[in-house]
């Protein structure tokens, strides 16, 4: 039986409208600011490339990891924002005719999100001129769009919380605190930032509030389409960070031994499942959530899921 609706507070609604207003930015005047990309400094820091692990490189080429990194990371947040964007424009609908409070959040929230998507458009067209030939960012974002959201909003709503949660780590724990990046890059993640801080707590209120709609079968069934979108995320991972040491190693000038080349796409692989899916699910808020919301054998089955991941390579 689906339980009867729940009143809304609108206290965090009203709380992130007013951050919206507050930290609101304009690309070109001031996160761009006429600047360009430099190929002498680092984009992606050391916190989320991993790039201890590659003992065998030179200065310059752990550099380069760190701009091709640091172009993927750009492209992977254009790319997961068109789902985020679509998921709280449909969200929205519950609150036409109710909180009109709720609406403007939600609808700051997916103006935001467009305007990133432009942010990282314009980011990947700079890098590219810069940049030697031969990068490739696989996913298409309308393609990948269309499949998770023929998911449950329940299942969705724990992907995006899980994506904006890590955004925000990211920049705290390793962007803000690298002295030695580009400052360009380091701006332009500041700025998302800044946008940034409310969704998590808004994706919070949307997820808790989808989940009180729904039958107890219904969220037994999401959490393991839940299951399936990680599945299809460390899928994408897979391709990107093999097509990412493909670039590397053709612009690159020296050989590597075939235990460095594996040791590479391993580090690779084991990077991105840091940055994009476990930064995100271990984080204490979203393990607070999980355990408001879903019941000691859902989160056993997502944990077991999990843990076959990180065991395929660690
Ligand atoms: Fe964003
Ligand atoms: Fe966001």
């Amino acid at each position: 039986m689906r339980p009867s609706p729940q009143p809304i507070n609108e206290d965090l609604y009203t709380k992130s409208i007013e951050v919206s207003k507050r930290v609101r930015w304009d690309v070109d005047k001031d996160v761009i600011r006429g600047r360009s990309f430099h190929l002498s400094e680092k984009f992606l820091p050391d916190g989320l490339t991993g790039i201890d692990h590659f003992n065998f490189f030179t200065d310059e080429e752990k550099r380069f990891v760190s701009q091709i990194q640091g172009r993927t990371y750009a492209n992977m947040f254009g790319f997961v924002e068109r789902f985020i964007t679509a998921k709280v424009l449909d969200c929205t609908r519950d609150h036409w005719l109710g909180s009109q409070i709720a609406l403007e959040s939600l609808v700051r929230f997916s103006d935001e999100e467009l305007k990133h998507q432009m942010l990282f458009r314009q980011i990947e067209s700079m890098m590219a001129e810069g940049m030697p030939a031969g990068y490739a960012f696989q996913p298409d974002p309308d393609a990948v769009s269309e499949a998770v959201l023929k998911n449950s909003t329940w299942a969705v709503m724990g992907l995006i919380l899980e994506i904006e949660l890590f955004t925000q780590e990211h920049y705290k724990k390793s962007i803000e605190p690298d002295n030695n990046l580009s400052e360009l890059f380091k701006d332009i993640f500041l700025f998302h930032w800044k946008e940034e801080t409310s969704h998590a707590m808004v994706d919070e209120l949307e997820w808790e509030r989808e989940n009180n709609k729904i039958s107890d079968e219904e969220r037994d069934q999401a959490v393991d389409e839940l299951i399936g979108i990680v599945a299809n995320v460390d899928g994408i991972l897979q391709d990107q960070s093999t097509a990412d040491v493909d670039y590397f190693l053709k612009v690159s000038n020296n050989s590597f031994t075939e235990d460095e080349i594996r040791s590479l796409k391993t580090g690779f692989l084991k990077a991105y499942r840091w940055q994009y899916i476990f930064s995100g699910v271990e984080h204490p808020r979203y393990q607070t959530m999980l355990t408001k919301i879903t019941t000691a054998a859902q989160r056993q089955r997502l944990g077991e899921a999990l843990a076959a991941l990180k065991s395929s390579i660690y």
